[in-house]
């Protein structure tokens, strides 16, 4: 059986500051966060934007782009760190702003920034056990990656969800579940406790663990799958919480192939995947896969029928490094959703704004209800202890 990803969608929120204007208010030289992080814009969230909004965006935008019917979804999954309540899933928001149909199973997984990975998995075996009958799945990655000012994870915030749809007989990426290596291992690398909207982070720490767990995940595939090396796939998307991260991981796997030039083989193998990150900052669950979008929308190289390798990683810790084949004509498909031009419509706020937007957002689980035109998803507020959407007007 043939399976994998079908269509994706993206939202990223309508809102970014150049890191460049962060760099010069913060008294930093802007090359550290232009080349020493590897990312020059980042998403911010308006007050009417938040998880559930940019998971209703993307998934909506992957059922239309991929021509399937919300009664044909027989399993959504919403993968986030950045919930909004801790009972009700963002799933179950999703759900009912894009019309799912009742008899499906709907929930929402967490594992930092592995969650999404983890429901493409669980999809995927889901569908070659034979549970599915024929139905898909949508799996929704969607954060707000949220470190808090003048910390030093600032400059590596970020929003913004990835959808896939997962079916048999994929159009865009072929994946097969077993092959696939894991790493978990329990450290305090990264994690926010249930009182805190911001994340708390050993950073430096954060990194070695990234790639303590990429050799561990790249190791156990070597023994899974003897043979397939990463130095042979024709490219490679890692987690990027920050370009400059997936650099690191690139240098890694491939002296662990004995390579003793990695820098050699970067941009033809990893630099696609990372021009779409390095405009949004890291999206936490969706960061791979927007990797994996921005490699198929700005590849020059024609991918049909290549191997890709995928990398995922989630604080804590969990990790897999998998492999799967571009579907000849996934490249025009994905590059027909117009990436760029959404990220380009964006609005770019001035660092007044920006420190305003972060202050304003700090109110959201307590904001009153608005009145809106629903024009797009948005969150209006939260009455009674609900929280309140919209959905945009047929
Ligand atoms: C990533 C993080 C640890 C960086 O923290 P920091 O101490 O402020 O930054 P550093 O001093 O390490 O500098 C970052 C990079 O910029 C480089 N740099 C610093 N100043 C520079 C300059 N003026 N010009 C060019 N590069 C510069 C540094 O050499 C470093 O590159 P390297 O990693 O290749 O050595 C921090 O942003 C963070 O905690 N982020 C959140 C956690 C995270 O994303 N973890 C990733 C794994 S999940």
């Amino acid at each position: 059986m043939r399976t994998g990803i079908d269509g994706l969608g993206l939202a990223v929120p309508s809102l970014c500051i150049d890191l460049e204007t962060l760099a010069k208010a913060r008294g930093v030289a802007p090359a550290k966060y232009l080349d020493g992080l590897g990312t020059w814009r980042m998403g911010i969230a308006p007050v009417d934007e938040d998880t559930v909004t940019l998971a209703a965006r993307a998934g909506n935008m992957a059922l239309e782009s991929t021509g399937t019917r919300e009664d044909e979804i027989g399993l959504l999954i919403v993968g986030t760190e950045t919930a909004v309540d801790h009972s009700k899933p963002v799933a179950s928001f999703v759900q009912g702003l894009l019309g799912i149909g009742r008899n499906c199973r709907v929930f929402e997984t967490k594992h930092a920034c592995y969650g999404g990975t983890a429901g493409l998995m669980m999809a995927l075996d889901w569908i070659r056990s034979g549970s599915a009958r024929g139905k898909k799945a949508l799996v929704v990655c969607s954060d707000i990656a949220r470190y808090g000012l003048k910390t030093a994870g600032e400059p590596t915030q970020g929003a913004g969800a990835v959808a896939l749809v997962v079916s048999e007989n994929p159009r865009l990426v072929e994946l097969d579940p077993s092959q696939s290596g894991q790493y978990a291992i329990d450290v305090h690398d990264f994690w926010r406790p249930l009182y805190s909207k911001d994340a708390h982070v050993d950073g430096h720490y954060s990194v070695q663990c990234y790639l303590d767990a990429l050799s561990g995940a790249y190791r156990h595939f070597q023994q899974l799958v003897p043979g397939v090396r990463a130095s042979d796939c024709a490219a490679l998307a890692y987690h990027v919480p920050y370009g400059k991260m997936a650099r690191k991981a690139h240098r890694q796997v491939r002296a662990m192939d004995g390579d003793e030039n990695p820098d050699a083989s970067f941009d033809v193998q990893v630099g696609a995947s990372l021009v779409l990150p390095a405009q949004v900052g890291n999206i936490y669950t969706g960061s791979l896969y927007l990797a994996l979008a921005s490699l198929l929308a700005t590849s020059v190289k024609n991918l049909d029928g290549q191997q890709l390798g995928l990398f995922s990683y989630g604080s804590g810790s969990c990790a897999e490094y998998f492999v799967g084949t571009v579907v000849p004509g996934a490249q025009e498909r994905v590059h027909a959703l117009g990436l760029q031009a959404m990220l380009d419509r964006r609005r770019v706020l001035s660092f007044d704004e920006y420190e305003q937007v972060m202050k304003a957002r700090e109110e959201l689980d307590v904001r009153p209800i608005e009145q809106a035109v629903a024009d797009d998803f948005r969150f209006l507020g939260v009455d009674a202890h609900r929280r309140t959407y919209v959905s945009p007007e047929a």
